[in-house]
C-alpha cells in the first residue's frame, strides 16, 4: 500500500500511474495462479511480501480460448485490499463492460488493441471514468498498431506470451517493443506479462519495463517476499545498464 494513501478506488488515474512510477520496477503479481480456494489469504500474502498493485486477467473464452474470473471477484478482491487493481481485459468487446470494472474497483483498466477497431474513444472514457487507461498488444502484433493510441493511454502491457494462459515461456519479441517504446515515450509507464521470472526479469526490466506481471513463477514459491525482493533486485540491476 502506498504511505498516506487510504483509499486508492477513488485515487485518480494519474495518481495510481505515478505511484507505481515511482515504485518502479516492480511485480505485479497475476492473482490468475494464486490458490483461489483462499483468495484473501493470497491478497495478504502478497501485500506482506511487498506487492504494490494486483494484476487481475480477466478471460472472456473469446478474444482468448480460456476463462477466468469477471467483475463479482473485482469487486470481491476490491473489499480485501487497498492495492491499486490493474485489471486486464481479456476480452472482445471492451466497451460493453469498462464501466462495470471500474465500480467494481479497477484503477486500472487494459483493453486490448486487436479487440476494438479504434481503441481511442474507448481508452479517453476509461479516463474519464477515473481509471488509468491501459493498452495491451500480443507478440504478433506489430508496435504500429498502437500508432496514434498511446496519447490517449496511461500504460502500455507489452505482452511477452500469447494471452490465455499462465506459465507459458517468455518471448523475446517483447523486449525490442519495450525498447523502442520506452526510447520514444520516455515517461509512459511500461508493464510486461507472461513468463517473467528471475531468468527474464533483468532483461525486460533494462529492456524499459517498469512493471513486471508475474503469475506461477511468484505463486509457486513458499517465501513471496523473497521472490518478489529477488525479481526487484534483477530488475533494479537490467534498469542501471538500459541505454
Ligand atoms: C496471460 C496473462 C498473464 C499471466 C501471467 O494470459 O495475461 O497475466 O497470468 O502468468 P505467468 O507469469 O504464469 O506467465
Ligand atoms: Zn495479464
Amino acid at each position: 500500500m502506498f504511505p498516506g494513501v487510504p483509499d486508492t478506488a477513488s485515487m485518480s488515474s494519474l495518481r495510481v500511474v505515478d505511484d507505481l512510477h515511482v515504485a518502479a520496477p516492480l511485480v505485479a503479481p497475476s492473482l490468475l495462479a494464486c490458490d483461489f480456494a483462499r483468495l484473501g489469504d493470497e491478497i495478504r500474502r502478497v501485500e506482506e511480501a511487498g506487492a504494490k498493485v494486483l494484476h487481475l486477467d480477466i478471460m472472456d473464452g473469446h478474444f482468448v480460448p480460456n476463462l477466468s474470473f469477471g467483475i463479482p471477484v473485482v469487486k470481491a478482491i476490491r473489499r480485501v485490499t487497498k492495492l491499486p487493481l490493474d485489471v486486464h481485459l481479456m476480452i472482445s468487446e471492451p466497451a460493453r463492460y469498462v464501466r462495470q470494472f471500474r465500480e467494481a474497483g479497477a484503477d486500472l483498466l487494459t483493453i486490448h488493441v486487436e479487440a476494438v477497431p479504434d481503441p481511442r474513444a474507448l481508452l479517453d472514457e476509461i479516463r474519464t471514468s477515473g481509471a488509468a487507461a491501459g493498452i495491451s498488444l500480443n507478440p504478433p502484433t506489430p508496435l504500429e498498431k498502437l500508432d496514434g493510441c498511446l496519447d490517449h493511454c496511461d500504460l502500455v502491457l507489452v505482452m511477452s506470451v500469447m494471452p490465455g494462459f499462465g506459465g507459458q515461456e517468455f518471448q523475446p519479441v517483447a523486449l525490442e517493443k519495450l525498447r523502442r517504446l520506452r526510447k520514444s515515450h520516455p515517461n509512459l509507464l511500461l508493464s510486461v506479462d507472461g513468463g517473467l521470472n528471475r531468468d527474464t526479469a533483468g532483461a525486460a526490466a533494462e529492456a524499459g519495463a517498469d512493471v513486471m506481471v508475474a503469475g506461477s513463477a511468484l505463486f509457486s514459491q513458499n517465501d513471496y517476499g523473497r521472490f518478489i525482493q529477488e525479481m526487484t533486485g534483477l530488475a533494479r540491476v537490467g534498469k542501471e545498464v538500459q541505454v
